[in-house]
């Protein structure tokens, strides 16, 4: 049986029909090599994780050098040096007082402790979420996801989540006049639904600084203007989830920076070890400190393994100046998408920061319908063209480019003739 067979008899992946004729048996840079050796460019970097390029020598060093010393030890039961020094470097390059970190294994396990937190901390039990946001597939993360078809199957939920307008400009459920109204309304709304849709005993308010599932959605920064009052009034903490945006991946460290944003918890995953498993969930120290001993552990968290690759990941990206590099070469692709041109669909906005970019495509400008079918036929006739493109939105028309943040100009140049010879193909 060779593994595609193998993957149909033998994994259990809902995700089997979307799972790309492509067997990945090496990767290197922002290539993948399959067992024939053909190579592939990799647009997507294993949804947003190996911003420091494949294979980095660096991190591949660090990892090798700590298996050799210690693999596991339980690491909320013995210390270890990795784990330590992780937290450190966390207390440093993330914003505002964040400062306690608690490490675990998966986006949606940081988030399920940062909600824990939140609760503990403020005594309170509701939180509000977004529109079209994604915040994992455990129970409580789906839970304070605000999209149907990621949570379909999944129900009944639980209960105390309220959800608030996106800052979705392009989408706006308050017109299409002006990003900054859009922005306000988007946040004012938060007052109606901590009135109406709460019994005002809302403990966190959950953000992704810049939304990745549900397409990419920049908010203005306006919305962040007029939302921090609202939470401070409330005593709302913020939660920050910089799971897809964090590290480098938006031209800063964390896409809060953007905003000029201090969340009292932050949670991180996906680019923090280049690709081993790791998590955290940080805080400033009078929410962390809410935690009483025993209440939170995870066996695997703060593995010492990814804690080392980790350590060296971020040491990669701050001499490499690395949020630098994904800030100017998006503007550039980005710039470069914006000839994209099409008779069979419409462009219909280009839109990112840093290499955190999506192409949104629809049938037509005027009723915005999403082209979920055209963006998937692009998507497979870029794959035929070796090129991996990432794909998303709420709708499913979202083409998504967030490659290894090493990628270099030319490759990008490449992925804007390849889509616009995909467009062409339509
Ligand atoms: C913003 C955000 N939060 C949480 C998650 C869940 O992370 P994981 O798949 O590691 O559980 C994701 C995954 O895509 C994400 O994009």
């Amino acid at each position: 049986m060779n593994t595609e067979e193998k993957y149909k008899k033998y994994v259990n992946t809902s995700f089997l029909k979307a799972v790309e004729p492509v067997v990945v048996e090496r990767a290197s840079g922002s290539k993948y090599i399959d067992p024939s050796g053909t190579e592939y460019l990799d647009l997507f970097s294993g949804i947003s994780v190996v911003n420091s390029g494949h294979g980095n020598r660096e991190v591949v060093e660090a990892a090798k050098a700590q298996l050799d010393k210690l693999l596991h030890c339980c690491s909320y039961i013995y210390y270890n040096m990795p784990m330590a020094d992780l937290a450190e470097v966390i207390a440093r390059i993330t914003p505002g007082d964040l400062q306690k970190s608690f490490f675990a294994n998966s986006g949606a396990e940081a988030i399920e402790g940062a909600m824990r937190l939140a609760k503990q901390y403020t005594g309170k039990f509701e939180f509000i979420s977004l529109t079209h946001s994604f915040h994992g597939r455990s129970l409580a993360t789906l839970s304070v996801t605000g999209n149907a078809s990621r949570k379909k199957g999944g129900g009944p939920y639980i209960p105390g989540v309220a959800f608030a307008p996106a800052p979705y400009h392009y989408r706006s459920p308050f017109g299409q006049k002006d990003a900054k109204m859009t922005a306000k309304f988007c946040a004012l709304a938060v007052e109606d639904v901590i009135r109406f849709h709460t019994s005002n005993r809302v403990a966190a308010f959950i953000v992704e600084p810049v939304m990745g599932e549900g397409g990419i959605i920049v908010p203005p920064p306006e919305y962040f203007e007029e939302l921090v009052p609202i939470l401070e009034k409330h005593e709302i903490v913020m939660i920050a989830d910089e799971v897809q945006s964090g590290f480098c991946r938006t031209g800063k460290m964390f896409a809060s920076e953007h905003y000029g944003l201090e969340p009292e918890i932050m949670t991180l995953a996906k680019g923090i070890a280049n690709g081993l498993p790791l998590s955290a969930f940080t805080a400033v120290e009078e929410v962390a400190d809410s935690f009483t001993p025993g209440d939170h552990l995870s066996t695997f968290g703060g593995n010492p393994v990814s804690c080392a690759a980790a350590l060296a990941n971020i040491a990669f990206m701050e001499r490499e100046k690395l949020a630098d590099q994904a800030a100017r070469k998006g503007e550039r692709v980005m710039e470069n998408l914006r000839t994209l041109s099409s008779n069979k669909v419409t462009v219909g906005e280009i839109r990112g920061k840093g290499l955190m970019i999506g192409i949104e495509l629809v049938k037509d400008e005027q009723t915005k319908e999403p082209a979920a079918q055209e963006c998937a036929a692009i998507r497979r006739m870029a794959l035929e063209r070796k090129v991996l493109l990432g794909l998303g939105g709420s709708f499913g028309n979202v083409l998504r480019i967030q490659p290894p943040l090493t990628i270099t100009d030319s490759e990008l140049d490449h992925v804007v003739e390849i889509i616009q010879e995909c467009l062409n193909s339509l």
